[in-house]
């Protein structure tokens, strides 16, 4: 089995190759990948050696690139990470999102189109539901919920699922798409806010949150991410698409005061800045039809994971050291400096 990996030199991407490498040792993985801000080839040292293994820096919305690298490595399934990922930098910037994760994967589906594959898996993101209110615990998405986005990001996201189903159903492509709550774990970019306030906690930097801090995601770690798609490109009903989440959902506030204890950090640190224009309320996922056809359920609690988590970022500062100590310094002046 050859599997196209895209963006897998990013955080989700990198930890499904290292899953799949491990899971499935007689498959060829190529990770096709552009190193924009969010991709770090040294996440991928560990790998580089092995012969199952190929990196290709390559962006996905360069078609004859991708045409070529289909001719020659006439992959059986690919699964498609890359993307511009960071709603903050949506608002800020929505072109390039329009690009890769719209534009972006309509090539990567012409290319399956022109050389045949066996599946074309779109990792999607629950942010495609828009939000729920707070004061109704009882609702949760499933995959019948309206796509209603907030977000520049959201709503590429959401565009590049409607196009995926439209392959579907106008030209039979053999798609599959899964939409999964909030991921955390090791080689997550600094930005996202798990890692952003390990990392400035360990720094004694101020910890911001956005409005009151009561804005409610469903936290899944990574791992069982990466099981879900697994068994999805294997045993998932063509044409359909899964929602992965762990019922785990948690206030950001709760989650910035548990790395706060778990870091031996005070309180004092957390300083409530601007919100997030258009800052989506709760997420949380209904994942039953994942349960029910596939016998998917997350294995990591919330409690486990996020000392592992912590760990990680313990026992590899030089990772993400070399991130903020370059442009991202810049970034991060622009989006935390007067706010
Ligand atoms: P990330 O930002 O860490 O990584 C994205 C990767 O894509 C990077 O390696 C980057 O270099 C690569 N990339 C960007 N543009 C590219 C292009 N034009 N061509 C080739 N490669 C390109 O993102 P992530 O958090 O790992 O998310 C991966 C996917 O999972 C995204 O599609 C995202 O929408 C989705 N998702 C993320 C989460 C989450 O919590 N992080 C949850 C659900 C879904
Ligand atoms: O739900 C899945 C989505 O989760 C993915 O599709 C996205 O790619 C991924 O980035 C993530 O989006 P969020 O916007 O939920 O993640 P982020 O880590 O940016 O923020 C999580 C919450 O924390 C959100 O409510 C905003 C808040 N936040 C974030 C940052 C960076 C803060 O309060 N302070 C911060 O500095």
């Amino acid at each position: 089995m050859n599997i196209i990996v895209t963006g897998g030199a990013g955080f989700i991407g990198s930890n499904f190759i290292f899953y799949m490498l491990k899971k499935h040792p007689q498959y060829r993985i190529i990770c096709l990948d552009k190193l924009t801000y969010a991709g770090n080839l040294s996440t991928l040292s560990s790998v580089m050696d092995n012969p199952q293994f190929r990196f290709v820096k390559l962006d996905i919305c360069d078609r004859n690139a991708v045409y070529d690298l289909f001719e020659e490595e006439n992959p059986d399934i690919i699964v498609n990470f890359a993307a511009e990922s960071h709603v903050d930098r949506s608002i800020e910037e929505p072109e390039i999102f329009l690009n890769t994760n719209i534009i972006g994967t309509a090539v990567l589906m012409d290319a399956c189109r022109k050389y045949g594959i066996q599946r074309y898996h779109q990792v999607s993101t629950d942010e495609v539901y828009g939000d729920l209110p707070l004061d109704r615990p009882d609702l949760f998405f499933t995959e019948e919920t309206p796509i209603h986005t907030s977000s520049p990001y959201s709503s590429s996201k959401a565009s590049a699922d409607l196009l995926v189903l439209a392959y579907y159903r106008t030209y039979g492509l053999p798609v599959s798409i899964s939409r999964c709550s909030n991921n955390y774990g090791p080689y997550q970019f600094p930005e996202k806010l798990i890692p952003l306030i390990i990392a400035n906690c360990l720094n004694d930097k101020s910890l911001p949150v956005y409005g009151e801090g009561l804005n409610v995601r469903d936290w899944l770690y990574v791992d069982d991410h990466c099981k879900a798609i697994d068994l999805i490109i294997h045993k998932g009903r063509i044409g359909e698409v899964y929602n992965v989440g762990g019922h785990n959902e948690m206030k950001n506030i709760d989650i910035v005061k548990i790395m706060c204890e778990a870091l031996g950090k005070s309180e004092n640190l957390i300083t409530y800045v601007a919100d997030r224009k258009g800052h989506d309320m709760r997420y949380a996922i209904d994942p039953t039809k994942i349960h029910d056809e596939l016998g998917w359920l997350p294995e990591t609690k919330f409690e486990d994971g996020i000392q592992k988590t912590i760990q990680w970022y313990l026992d590899n500062r030089q990772w993400w050291e070399t991130i903020i100590s370059g442009e991202y310094q810049n970034y991060y002046e622009s989006m935390y400096g007067d706010r």
